[in-house]
């Protein structure tokens, strides 16, 4: 047995839950209010004998693994830690892996010592009051700046590199973690040199790396650490440490561009707001959010706004599950300029931000004239593709409904252009037929729909042309947490030693025996579309047993449509699919 079958077998799923939840008795279940979406009626579900559970209200669900990596912000590798901890469970160490921890280790002690360094010279160095003055023209105060850790990088060569090496750091280390630079004649020298310096930390508090800016007007205006062991830019977002807690708190992350819009957002009590720090948003630091919460603002210039909503918006939005809202800043200004104006003014423009979507057909529209049969079929040329990628149904509906009223025609008329344009959307998505013969066996329910979800990423594994239709399971149909990892890991990477990589090593014996799973020669893909659509199955019938359960646990005299009802009084829109099961239920369940 692995280490993560035996941490468990010896995990009670309830136990854990109940120590977040309130659960109560509901039949061979329990249930209780939802975690993760607030509600007033329970529609949170444990299942003792799957070790799984479910919320109908938000549609998410797992095993004990990914609920406490929701609950807690944990990955995979940290939860199973946890659990195998409280279960008395020893997790095999793994050499290579360790090394790596110990490597970065190490990295975040040398930023951490730069940082201090940096600081210490802005408050102390005469060199620093240049520094010291810029800050104060920013209009930071001196709690502010020591809040982010602020400092300054004398206009040396090698201070940094003496100070560190004196703390027994190597020229070596230091040019990997991107603080010194090797010239071409092998020679090394301080990277960040008279500078304003900006520590960016990870949420748990580690300095990955620095951006920096010049103290007057000359170019390149800031500069930042390369990518190395620790820092990726466009896997993480300046000021997450600092804001993660408002961001869980309002449920609702902005994202700015600057350091300085951070700053100066967290300075006037805005301290849900994290910066991308210039770059394109990236599905990384989207889903990375979406622990914290779903609800997602972005605050962008009317130029990046156009870009970023036709390009992206629709795919985050369906890893967040939610909708993506834009805030529009006045021409020519960023959050820092219109805060420091007029804090409310940036108030009103959060609150009056726009769903992404609507903002890019308003955008699209008003460039056209509608009233045309020219620009009509402009506009449904321009948005259905936009339309079609939406996951959840009935948002598509709602905007297949604004579309056709947008261009006056009926509804069936943009239906019909949809469904032609889907077999052009996932190319060859074909009609799938069940083969009838079963190519694995199963033993009990449990077990059964791990195998199916099992067979599903071995075929993925083994065959990565499947990869080519971009076509995946979702990954709430995946109940068991190392397939979702696995699962997540093979839509990022190409190969299978970087996938390997980038999984947590307690799964690597359940990947291998993926990877040597014995399957069938021919067929494969209209195996692979079988799997997935038994997947989606099984997702369904399980969900219909539960919300069966689900009400008959409920005490309140309701009619079919109240628990329906109740959801979108949360402001939930359960899928259509979901919507079909509520409307189908025989009345007094
Ligand atoms: P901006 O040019 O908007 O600068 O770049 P800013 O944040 O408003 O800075 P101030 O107010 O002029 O001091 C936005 C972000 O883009 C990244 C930085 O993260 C910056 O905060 N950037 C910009 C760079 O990385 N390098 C650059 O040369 C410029
Ligand atoms: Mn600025």
């Amino acid at each position: 047995m692995s280490a993560i079958d035996e941490v468990k077998q010896k995990t009670d799923i309830a136990s854990v839950v109940s120590q977040y939840v309130a659960l109560k008795k509901a039949g061979r279940n329990l249930v209780g209010l939802c975690p993760f979406h607030g509600e007033r009626n329970p529609s949170f579900f444990v299942y003792p004998e799957q070790q799984s559970w479910h919320c109908f209200g938000c549609n998410t669900g797992g095993d004990v693994f990914s609920f406490l990596m929701k609950k807690e912000n944990l990955d995979f590798g940290e939860a199973l830690r946890l659990l195998a901890q409280s279960a008395g469970v020893t997790l095999p160490s793994h050499p290579g892996r360790d090394e790596e921890k110990e490597e970065k280790e190490r990295f975040f002690k040398i930023n951490e010592a730069a940082a201090q360094y940096f600081q210490n010279l802005l408050l102390n160095s005469p060199g620093g009051t240049k520094a010291r003055n810029y800050i104060q023209s920013r209009g930071f105060t001196e709690k502010t700046a020591s809040e982010f850790q602020m400092g300054y990088s004398l206009n040396e060569w090698d201070d940094l590199k003496k100070h560190l090496q004196e703390r027994g750091y190597t020229e070596d280390e230091l040019v990997q973690v991107g603080l010194m630079v090797k010239s071409d004649n092998g020679r090394t020298y301080d990277r960040f040199r008279d500078k304003l310096m900006f520590p960016i930390l990870d949420i748990k508090g580690h300095v990955i790396g620095f951006g920096a800016r010049v103290l007057d007007d000359s170019l390149p205006k800031y500069m930042n650490s390369p990518q190395t062991p620790t820092f990726d830019k466009s896997h993480n977002l300046y000021g997450i440490n600092l804001s993660a807690a408002a961001i869980r708190q309002q449920d609702t992350a902005v994202i700015v561009e600057g350091y300085v819009d951070v700053i100066t957002a967290h300075q006037n009590g805005f301290n849900n707001v994290v910066a991308s720090m210039g770059t394109a948003v990236t599905e990384a630091q989207v889903s990375s959010l979406k622990r914290l919460s779903r609800n997602l603002v972005l605050a962008l210039d009317a130029d990046a706004a156009g870009e970023e909503a036709m390009l992206r918006a629709v795919s985050y939005e369906n890893i967040l599950e939610s909708e993506i809202r834009v805030a529009i800043l006045p021409q020519g200004k960023d959050p820092d300029d219109v805060i420091k104006e007029d804090a409310d003014n940036w108030k009103k423009l959060l609150s009056e931000a726009t769903p992404i979507v609507d903002y890019t057909i308003n955008m699209l529209t008003s460039k056209l004239d509608l009233d045309t049969a020219r620009d009509k079929s402009l506009a449904v040329k321009e948005l259905l593709p936009v339309i079609a990628e939406m996951k959840d149904k009935v948002r598509q509906a709602h905007y297949i409904q604004k579309l056709a009223r947008l261009v006056n025609v009926e509804e069936r008329t943009i239906e019909a252009e949809l469904s032609r344009l889907k077999p052009s959307i996932d190319r060859k998505r074909k009609p799938i037929a069940l083969s009838k013969q079963e190519t694995y066996d199963y033993k009990s329910p449990l077990i059964r729909s791990s195998r199916l979800e099992e067979y599903c990423i071995a075929l993925l594994l083994q065959h990565p042309e499947l990869k080519e239709v971009n076509k995946y399971p979702t990954s709430e149909y995946i109940t068991n947490s190392e397939n979702r990892e696995i699962l997540l890991a093979l839509q990022r990477f190409n190969d299978l030693s970087t996938l390997k990589e980038n999984i947590d090593t307690a799964i690597h014996e359940h990947l291998d025996s993926l990877v040597k799973w014995e399957l069938p020669p021919n067929n494969i893909e209209q195996k692979y579309d079988d799997c997935i659509l038994r997947l989606e199955r099984e997702f369904w019938k399980n969900m219909e047993k539960g919300k069966e359960e689900m009400l008959a646990s409920e005490r309140e005299e309701k009619g079919p449509g109240a628990d329906l009802i109740k959801l979108e009084e949360e402001g939930i829109e359960p899928s259509l699919r979901m919507k079909e099961t509520y409307i189908k239920k025989p009345r007094g369940g």
